[in-house]
C-alpha cells in the first residue's frame, strides 16, 4: 500500500498522480488534502510520514507547491528518508543510494510528464544496499535533540 498525500498546493498533480497509480493497479491510501481550499502542508506531510514509520504503508508521495515544506515535514518523524525530486536521476538515486520511503514533489515546479517520470522511477528502483546501508542506518540514527 502507498501512502498519498498533498496541500492545496499539490492538489491538481496528486489527482494526476492516483490516476496514473490506479491505471498502474497500484493500491494507494490518499492522507488528503481532498479539496483545492487552502491548507497547511505539515498536517499532511506528518500523516503520510507517520503510515509509512509505522509500516501501514510501505512507501509515501507528498506533493505540495515546490515538495520543499511538505519533505520537511516528512522528515522530521523518525525513520523517515523523503526525497524531493525535481528530476529522474535523483529519483533514481534516492532510492538505489538513499533507499528512500517518501517521494516529494513540487507541483508549481514540475510539469506532469516529469512527475510521473519521477513517480515511475521512483516506485520500480530498488535499494542497491552494501555500503549504502551503513549509510542509510546512520541517518536513521541520527536523533533529533
Ligand atoms: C503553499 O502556498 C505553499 O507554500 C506550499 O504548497 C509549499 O510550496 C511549501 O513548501
Amino acid at each position: 500500500m502507498l501512502a498519498i498525500g498533498s496541500d492545496h498546493g499539490g492538489y491538481g498533480l496528486k489527482q494526476e498522480i492516483m490516476k496514473y497509480l490506479a491505471e498502474q493497479g497500484i493500491e494507494y491510501r490518499d492522507f488528503g488534502t481532498y479539496t483545492e481550499a487552502s491548507c497547511d502542508y505539515p498536517v499532511y506531510g506528518e500523516a503520510v510520514a507517520r503510515a509509512v514509520a509505522s509500516g501501514e504503508c510501505e512507501r509515501g508521495i507528498l506533493i505540495c507547491g515546490t515538495g520543499i515544506g511538505i519533505s520537511i515535514a516528512a522528515n522530521k518523524v523518525g525513520g523517515i528518508r523523503c526525497a524531493n525530486c525535481a528530476d529522474c536521476y535523483s529519483a533514481e538515486m534516492c532510492r538505489r543510494h538513499n533507499n528512500a520511503n517518501i517521494l516529494a514533489l513540487g507541483a508549481r515546479t514540475l510539469g506532469s510528464g516529469l512527475a510521473l517520470k519521477i513517480v515511475e522511477i521512483f516506485l520500480t528502483t530498488p535499494f542497491d544496499g552494501g555500503r549504502h546501508a551503513r549509510r542509510v542506518e546512520m541517518l536513521d540514527n541520527i536523533q533529533s535533540r
